[in-house]
C-alpha cells in the first residue's frame, strides 16, 4: 500500500511505480505549502551578503519594499521589490534572473519580467563609473514593461541605500509574502499576462 510508504521503491526513476508517483506528489504538495517559510529565511539570510553598502542586501530589500508599499503598489510589486535581489549570493553575475526565476510562477508576468531586467536598468546610474554602458537598457526601447522597470530602478531599487530610511519590518511583507506563494503556480489569472498596474498610485 502506497500510503505505508516513507520513500519510494525505486533506485532509478525509470522503475517507479504509479504508488511511487503518488507518494511523490504527496510530498511535493506539503513542500510546496511551506514555500513562503523557505522564502522569509532566505530573506534572512541577507542580512550576511555582500559588504561595503551603508547598508545590507536584508536591509536594501526591506527598504525597496516599504517605498514599493507607502507607493501605494499592488501585492505583486511589494513582494517583487521584497525578493529583487534574492538571488546576490548564490548567482553574482546574474542575480536578477535568479530571483526572477523565484517569482515568475506567481506573481503578475510584468513584476516577473521587470526583475529579470533590472540590473542592466540600474546601469543608467553607475554604469558611466564601472565602464559599462549606462543606456545598456535601450535595446529593450518599446518593450510593454520597459517604462516599469525604469520607474522600479529609479523610486525603488537605485534609492534604497539609505540607513536613516524607516523601513518597515519583515514581519510587516509576512502576509503577502504568504499569499503570493500559496497561490496555484502558473496560473493565469495571477499571472495576468500583458497587464500592467501602476507602480505608483495617486
Ligand atoms: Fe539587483
Ligand atoms: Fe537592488
Amino acid at each position: 500500500m502506497a500510503s505505508q510508504h516513507t520513500a519510494v521503491s525505486f533506485h532509478q526513476m525509470k522503475d517507479g511505480t504509479i504508488e511511487d508517483y503518488a507518494l511523490l506528489a504527496r510530498y511535493e504538495s506539503q513542500y510546496a505549502a511551506e514555500l513562503p517559510d523557505r522564502i522569509l529565511a532566505r530573506l534572512e539570510q541577507l542580512k550576511f551578503g555582500i559588504s561595503g553598502y551603508q547598508v545590507s542586501r536584508f536591509e536594501h530589500s526591506l527598504q525597496s519594499a516599504t517605498r514599493a508599499m507607502r507607493d501605494g503598489a499592488d501585492v505583486d510589486w511589494v513582494v517583487a521589490a521584497l525578493l529583487h535581489d534574492i538571488g546576490d549570493d548564490l548567482a553574482p553575475s546574474n542575480h536578477d534572473a535568479l530571483a526572477a526565476s523565484v517569482l515568475a510562477p506567481f506573481v503578475r508576468e510584468e513584476c516577473a519580467w521587470v526583475v529579470r531586467h533590472h540590473g542592466i536598468f540600474q546601469f543608467a546610474y553607475y554604469g558611466d563609473k564601472v565602464g559599462s554602458d549606462p543606456e545598456a537598457r535601450q535595446k529593450f526601447a518599446g518593450h510593454p514593461y520597459y517604462d516599469a522597470t525604469i520607474v522600479f530602478c529609479e523610486r525603488w531599487d537605485q534609492t534604497s541605500f539609505n540607513p536613516a530610511y524607516d523601513s518597515e519590518p519583515l514581519s510587516a511583507f509576512e502576509p503577502m509574502v504568504r499569499e503570493v506563494f500559496l497561490r496555484n503556480p502558473w496560473d493565469e489569472r495571477h499571472l495576468r499576462p500583458g497587464v500592467h498596474a501602476p507602480l505608483v498610485s495617486a
